[in-house]
């Protein structure tokens, strides 16, 4: 792990004193670990080495073009959705034939952008989505490289906001009902669409394996049926999902995912994509907040911190659970704290009823396992600077992305001409 106390009780990262940094950078920051995402990715990468395939980080989780770029110098492709994501994929140095580009709403200039650019799959999520591709690709003469995401119906047992695997969703195209065959046969008769494969990614933050195993072999059975059919089906993009350990420090279980990739893949001919997100950033970044003030309430006390929802909204938007720690340890007394912040609302908090050492203003905390869907989640709500990121590689922290003025914020804007007498 690359966040410890040292023996003094200070938090470092990488060595690094975590004050030292915010002495000179300033809080809310997010601070990732160099190593760590390399650890967390080559680990990845050697679970699934026994099976043909691509690990394709997901940009959404962190995309900063400085993380981008370090994984793409491990070999690491990009799984992206937007034509944002893909400019940041292209501008990390990621090869576009190692782009896939999934999502549910592809807009015309996103798919001109992927076909002028060349990359490597577009998943597509529909048959209105597929005519789309197919009249720009006709339009330029030119066949465009793409698979299907299915839907398996099939419950990832995650946070219902973040699960997709089920038929009553948005995602994908249904298995069942025969819709996503037919749709397959389609894309092998089109003169402008080259068929790759098919794609799934059946939900976020899978703690248990059981659904990837139950969602992999309806995927299997309908490959295995189109092959049969005379369809080319050469790849499998078997998406991202694999959980990680909000509350202790365990490490995602990369070796049991690639175990269970291998049975059942390892002896087929299918070249495999991976798009693992959380598990290699969630653990590797933290956000770094100061104490403002303290507010004593009837059974708990308020910490004030300077970090708020629009810097890390997933206790917010998910009820999730971050460990929060004093980047300063103590032998204070415990007390039941609510950790909070300043804008004017009451789902602004970043934990609820969590035993804290008495905080004084100033101090700082440690909010863990931020480092995947913490700053790419991050907004100017309340107009709020967007929080600093910090990459902390080579012995030093580096900026990556700096924080915003406020001159700069309200630079952005225009006033209409009649409005400004
Ligand atoms: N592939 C596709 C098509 C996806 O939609 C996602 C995530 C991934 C891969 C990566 O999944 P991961 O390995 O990170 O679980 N904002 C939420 C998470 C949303 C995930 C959306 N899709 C959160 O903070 O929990």
């Amino acid at each position: 792990m690359p966040f410890l106390y040292n023996d003094d009780g200070h938090l470092t990262v990488d060595g690094l004193l975590v004050s030292d940094i915010v002495a000179a950078h300033g809080t809310p920051l997010y601070i990732y670990s160099a190593a760590g995402f390399v650890d967390y990715f080559t680990s990845f990468q050697q679970a699934v080495a026994p099976v043909k395939g691509k690990v394709h980080f997901a940009v959404k989780a962190n995309s900063a073009i400085a993380v981008l770029r370090l994984l793409a110098k491990q070999g690491a492709g990009a799984d992206i959705v937007s034509g944002g994501e893909m400019m940041r994929a292209l501008a990390a140095g990621i090869a576009p034939a190692d782009i896939v580009f999934s999502g549910v709403g592809k807009t015309d200039d996103e798919i001109r952008l992927a076909l002028s650019k060349n990359i490597g799959q577009i998943n597509a999520e529909s048959l209105a989505e597929i005519y789309r591709i197919e009249a720009i690709a006709a339009e330029w003469d030119m066949k465009a490289p793409v698979a299907i995401r299915v839907n398996p119906d099939v419950d990832p047992g995650s946070h219902e906001k973040i699960s997709t695997g089920q038929k009553t969703t948005k995602f994908g195209i249904p298995i069942a009902n025969g819709e996503a065959a037919e749709i397959y046969r389609y894309l092998q008769d089109s003169a402008h669409l080259t068929p790759r494969g098919l794609a799934m990614h059946i939900g976020s933050q899978l703690r248990d394996l059981a659904p990837f195993r139950k969602a992999y072999l309806v995927l299997l059975e309908l490959a295995d049926s189109l092959r049969a059919a005379g369809c080319e089906v050469t790849h499998l993009d078997l998406g991202g999902g694999l959980g990680i350990d909000y509350e202790g420090q365990e490490r995602p279980d990369f070796a049991a995912y690639g175990a269970l990739v291998e049975e059942l893949f390892a002896s087929r001919e299918y070249q495999l994509g991976f798009e693992p997100g959380r598990s290699i950033a969630a653990d590797n970044g933290i956000l770094v907040t100061s104490v403002l003030y303290t507010k004593p309430a009837e059974d708990k006390a308020f910490v004030i911190t300077d970090a708020a929802m629009n810097d890390l909204i997933r206790p917010t938007l998910y009820d999730a659970h971050h460990r929060i720690e004093a980047v300063e340890l103590s032998n204070r007394a415990q007390q039941n704290s609510d950790i909070v912040g300043p804008v004017c609302e009451t789902g602004d908090y970043l934990a609820k009823g969590q035993d804290m050492p008495e905080m004084q203003a100033g101090e700082l905390l440690a909010v863990f396992n931020a480092g995947a869907y913490g700053a790419v989640m991050s907004s100017s709500y309340n107009t709020r600077p967007v929080t600093a990121e910090c990459l902390v590689m080579d012995d030093g922290a580096h900026i990556i992305r700096p924080r915003k003025s406020i001159e700069e914020m309200l630079a952005e804007e225009q006033v209409p001409d009649s409005l400004s007498d």
